[in-house]
């Protein structure tokens, strides 16, 4: 029989080495998230995945699942301040969502329907930052960047380039291109490479090829961001207590 803990009531099953993020998608249980990836490690960053572990506030992407702990995902307070979070990224970049390309693939717009979130609650700093059309089959837009780092370790780790980086600290942390120039084009970055397809907000984009899916039919058009993950989830094979008798 697989160990278990309670996540909101419910057992759920989980392997070795798992996280409660990780057992609660292939069980079935949306998590909201922002720079959690199922094909690289957590680190952490975006904190919107939080959930109460026995009483204690934890990043459900990096804690280890254990056997009896006890979990609640989506308690009015935490509700609260995953919207705090994310009107928090809102207000720190420029995310037009009408005129984005990205509208409908955006995982940050995606969880903000998810939470409810009406507007921003918070002044804006509408931060003045660069496009970089620099390459030839590329786009870069800072402007939509939510620091998640997912580009900089798919870059790095899968691609072997190390096209991207964050620099600086705090507030002026941005998203940089490992180049002298700056610019996307003096990079050996290509389109087929793994750091084109792990943004989850609309930063890093090819050209020409904006609008191939219409506004209306994309991944979170067609489904709200809590079904169209699970969908995207390989469920465990062996979460019934049944399967293992
Ligand atoms: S460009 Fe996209 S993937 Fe890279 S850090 Fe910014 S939001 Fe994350
Ligand atoms: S998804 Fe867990 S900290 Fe971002």
């Amino acid at each position: 029989m697989p160990a278990t803990f309670l996540l909101d009531g419910e057992e759920v099953p989980f392997e070795s080495g798992q996280t409660v993020m990780q057992a609660a998608l292939a069980a079935g249980h949306y998590i909201p998230y922002l720079c959690y990836h199922p094909e690289f490690k957590p680190h952490g960053s975006c904190k919107v995945c939080i959930v109460e572990v026995n009483g204690r506030t934890a990043s459900s992407c990096t804690m280890p699942a254990q056997a009896g702990m006890v979990v609640a995902t989506r308690t009015d307070a935490l509700d609260a301040e995953r919207r705090t979070l994310v009107q928090m990224l809102f207000i720190e970049g420029n995310h037009f969502c009408p005129s984005c390309e990205q509208s409908g693939n955006c995982l940050l717009q995606g969880v903000a329907y998810e939470l409810d979130i009406k507007s921003a609650e918070l002044d804006y700093l509408f931060p003045n930052r660069a496009v970089d059309a620099s390459h030839p089959e590329i786009l870069l837009d800072f402007n939509r960047c939510i620091l998640c780092e997912l580009c900089v370790r798919a870059s790095a780790e899968v691609d072997g380039k190390n096209v991207f980086a964050l620099s600086g600290r705090g507030i002026t942390k941005h998203l940089i291109v490992n180049a002298e120039s700056r610019r996307l084009a003096d990079t050996d970055i290509a389109v087929t490479d793994k750091a084109m397809d792990v943004c989850p907000v609309g930063v890093i984009l090819r050209k020409r090829r904006g609008f191939v899916v219409p506004i209306g039919e994309r991944r979170f058009d067609r489904k709200p961001v809590s079904e169209q993950v699970l969908e995207d989830t390989p469920r465990h094979t062996t979460v019934r207590h049944e399967d293992s008798t």
